[in-house]
């Protein structure tokens, strides 16, 4: 998929904004505060029905307005075209695309798959395992079919589970969903642990040219120990759970293990390189969605210059280049970005919420 038009109202300071994206690199500049990373935000709230950097809806509706609207037509890679319309107010909730109403958010996310890599993206690295988990979610989602109907009935026994462990109901009553949980928590982790094996593979060479002569290691944690079924460990951790009233053991603890030469990524290594590591980590999701699904996504990559040396920078923009992908790049100067090896070039300058196409 690839957005041919854009246009936004009264989404954050992007009051009345319209644009018209080409398929390679659209490179957006602007000053500090003048609504670049807003406008990823928006595209971004396309595909999700939410922000990257904000829980708060508010946020996102202009302080002089009831609700914010995005518009979009998409093209598919049949090179049919379909409109995407959202109304967002406090209450309000629209959503259209291809003229239908759409009703689930992964409904929408599946049909427009796009993916975002912003400066706090390094969380994905420093921290907690659902940041992680939602990195490898978003991959298995698009990628392995089953996952997400067995992730939606594991969320529906694991809340019952917990529930009835608050509850304090006897131990058959709680343990009734263990069954569901085992046989759901099956396809998971065959999933995720599929996935991953081959992210590894396609990771290594991107890891041998931005950190040579280093090792990086990925390792897949489950949640729960695979030498046995997950129903027997539920079983053996029962008191525990019901003491603390939630359920310890499963593929919603699930984590990946990021090392590189022997130390945790977490803190073994530079800001700069954990900026580095997330964007591979993400480039190589995104060529392995390609991949497995014959389809374009969207990238978003917002203030791709900051904390990176120029030879970083280079090296992550030749990176780029190469992905079958329609980018969206933010940058204060657009001096910071060589778009020489674009052949499909647009730009725009953001200023107090305008935005404008230059000349290339
Ligand atoms: N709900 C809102 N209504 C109106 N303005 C808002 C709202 N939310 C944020 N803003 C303002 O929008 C402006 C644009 O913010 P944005 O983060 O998009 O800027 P930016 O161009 O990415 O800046 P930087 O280069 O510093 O990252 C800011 O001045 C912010 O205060
Ligand atoms: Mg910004």
């Amino acid at each position: 998929m690839q957005l041919t038009e854009l246009r936004i109202r009264d989404f954050r300071n992007l009051v009345d904004v319209e644009l018209e994206p080409c398929s390679g690199l659209n490179l957006v500049s602007g000053p500090n505060a003048s609504g670049k990373t807003s406008l990823l935000e928006a595209i971004f709230y396309l595909s999700y029905l939410r922000s990257f950097r904000t829980t708060n809806l508010s946020d996102l509706i202009n302080h002089n307005a009831r609700d914010f609207q995005l518009f979009a037509m998409a093209k598919d890679q049949r090179q049919k075209e379909i409109p995407i319309g959202i109304r967002r107010g406090k209450i309000l909730l629209e959503v259209r695309a291809d003229h239908q109403e759409i009703k689930r958010v992964a409904d929408m996310t599946a049909m427009l798959p796009v993916l975002a890599i912003h400066p706090d993206s390094y969380k994905l690295v420093t921290g907690s395992p659902s940041d992680r988990r939602s990195y490898l979610d978003w991959g298995v989602f698009h990628v392995e079919h089953g996952f997400y109907q067995a992730w939606q009935r594991y969320r529906k026994a694991l809340s019952q589970r917990n529930a009835a462990l608050r509850s304090g109901y006897n131990r058959s009553f709680c343990t009734a969903w263990d069954h569901e949980l085992d046989s759901a928590a099956k396809t998971i982790d065959a999933s995720r642990s599929r996935y991953v094996q081959n992210l590894k593979v396609h990771l290594k060479t991107k890891i041998d040219t931005f950190f040579p002569g280093s090792q990086v290691r990925i390792d897949y944690r489950s949640g729960w120990s695979r030498d046995y079924r997950l129903s027997a460990v539920l079983e053996q951790t029962f008191d525990r759970d019901r003491r603390r009233g939630f359920t310890q053991a499963g593929p919603h603890r699930a984590d990946l293990l990021i090392e590189v030469d022997g130390k945790s990524a977490q803190s073994g290594i530079s800001r700069g390189q954990q900026k580095v590591l997330v964007a591979l980590l993400r480039l190589t999701q995104l060529e392995q969605f390609t991949r497995a699904t014959s389809r374009q996504c969207i990238l978003l990559y917002d203030d791709l210059a900051a904390e990176l040396d120029p030879h970083y920078r280079r090296q992550l923009l030749a990176l780029l280049n190469q992905m079958p992908v329609q980018l969206f790049l933010t940058a204060i100067e657009p001096e910071q970005i060589d778009k020489g090896p674009w052949a499909n070039v647009r730009r725009f300058h953001v200023e107090h919420g305008h935005i404008v196409r230059l000349e290339r």
